[in-house]
């Protein structure tokens, strides 16, 4: 099983000076590299950084809740948002069917149907309580804030329709927490109504998470090996421990993505995943790297309004829907293909005649060669017209490769965050929003905060007025 980056196409030699990268740029970032690369060992020993070490922590506990789950209840549904859901979500769209719900509970191999959750939509929340038996059913509430208004408000909902169809005792028993060991108003009601629980290490922020009980808990009740996870990780934390960015694959990335943005005017980067069990970790990534660079100040106080924004795309869809744009508009965006060697399964186009008409050049091949072509072609004409791009490819998807993919990223953004000289574990324009919700929806504490908004909200604003019938 095997990883490897192809950044051929995202220097010089292949796309020219004007927008490539000169492997004199690379050497030019090897002192600063030197100096991140310590200051993030320096916290991986003192425990301020502890995502570093989760390929290496104890699943006992996560295993065993996940068997009583199992054995229990015919539903999953996780409620999270964020960084307490994208990483679940991710792991289960990668390594499970699409169609896992509609399979029968054998070809579940006995596991739960899973469901997510995420937004306040009453509409989106109205459809899924119709959908399930909650009496069969387990929700496991994620947050590590233990505060976030909509996965509390999606819990209330939830708490009360099960006290209120199971009595309060039996309720108690199809409520699972995920949250921080000791803060916040999640773990103060696991301790008062006695809720089960697992915790999220206390220095790992939600899109750090993915391989903490809020990641491996859910995919572990969907029959996901989870152990399996955990070593493709440690694989890569093997891979992304030396100094030199010629040696270290994340710290590679990230380099190359920092000289191109910073630059280069690449202030956009796209990953297009060509397998369609990847578009979520494609999400995922699009979070992480949003949330964690996209910032106003360096650590030292300086304005520098960083980041990069990140878009997720998929091949080939997006071939008939974004490519136009990346070859013939503006110089402002990387390409990062994600691509697969070896799909499960192998699917041979039927030869429907022999004498070479329209469609005689696809029989006998496989869609697998299909896909394989496409992306190539796409990655060449793309290269043809000067615009970069590189390829991570997976041997293929196992839980192996995408634990070692979501730990490579995971490295990556923590080490781009060095390059930029931002916090990438912080979040204050999410928190801001975050307080303004308290705020208009009037918890104690933010009465100055609604008086701020009150002052705010003058709008130039057009009305559109209503037609037709009632
Ligand atoms: O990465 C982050 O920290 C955020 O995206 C959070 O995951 C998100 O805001 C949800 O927070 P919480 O897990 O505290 O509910």
């Amino acid at each position: 099983m095997s990883i490897t980056f192809d950044f051929t196409n995202m220097m010089a030699d292949a796309i020219g000076d004007t927008h490539g990268i000169k492997r004199s740029e690379i050497d030019a970032l090897q002192e600063r590299v030197k100096a991140i690369d310590r200051e993030l060992k320096n916290r991986r020993k003192d425990g301020t950084l502890p995502f570093f070490d989760l390929p290496y922590q104890d699943i006992k506990d996560i295993i065993k809740a996940a068997d009583e789950i199992k054995d229990g209840f015919e539903n999953f549904v996780l409620i999270g948002i964020g960084g307490s859901s994208l990483g679940p979500k991710a792991l289960h769209a990668a390594l499970n069917s699409p169609f896992y719900n509609q399979l029968t509970k054998k070809k579940r191999k006995g596991c739960p149907k899973i469901y997510f959750l995420e937004n306040i939509d009453p509409d989106g929340l109205t459809a899924l309580l119709d959908a399930i038996d909650i009496k069969k059913t387990i929700f496991n509430v994620i947050t590590k804030s233990g505060t976030t208004a909509e996965t509390m408000a999606n819990l209330l909902i939830v708490r009360e329709r099960l006290n209120a169809e199971l009595g309060k005792r039996e309720a108690r028993r199809h409520l699972i927490a995920t949250t921080d060991p000791k803060k916040g108003t999640l773990r103060r009601l696991v301790e008062k109504e006695g809720y089960k629980s697992l915790e999220v290490p206390e220095k790992i922020g939600g899109r750090f998470s993915v391989l903490t009980a809020v990641g491996l808990l859910p995919a572990a009740v969907a029959g996901i090996d989870i152990k399996g996870l955990l070593e493709g990780a440690a694989y890569m934390d093997s891979l992304t421990r030396s100094d030199n960015i010629w040696e270290n694959p994340a710290y590679m990335k990230a380099g190359l993505e920092y000289i191109a943005a910073t630059a280069k005017g690449r202030n956009i980067t796209v990953m297009m995943s060509y397998a369609d069990a990847l578009s979520v970790i494609g999400e995922w990534f699009c979070q992480l790297w949003a949330e964690s660079l996209g910032k106003r100040m360096t650590i030292d106080g300086k304005v520098v309004n960083a980041g990069q924004t990140p878009v997720r795309a998929i091949g080939t869809n997006d071939q008939h829907s974004q490519i136009q744009l990346y070859m013939e508009g503006p110089f402002d965006k990387t390409v990062t293909f994600i691509c697969v060697e070896k799909f499960q399964n192998d699917v041979l186009l039927p030869r429907i005649s022999e004498d070479g008409d329209a469609l005689s050049y696809l029989g006998g091949h496989t869609i697998n060669e299909l896909i394989h072509a496409e992306g190539f072609a796409t990655e060449l004409a793309l290269t043809k017209e000067g615009r970069p791009n590189c390829r991570i490819t997976l041997s293929e998807i196992s839980p192996f490769t995408i634990g070692a993919l979501l730990y490579m990223f995971e490295v990556q953004t923590a080490f781009a965050g060095g390059l930029y000289n931002i916090d990438p574990f912080d979040q204050p324009g999410v928190e801001e929003g975050k307080r303004m919700t308290y705020a208009m929806m009037g918890m104690p504490g933010y009465e100055e905060k609604k008086k701020e908004i009150q002052e705010m909200v003058k709008r130039e604003r057009l009305t559109i007025p209503p037609q037709g019938r009632e």
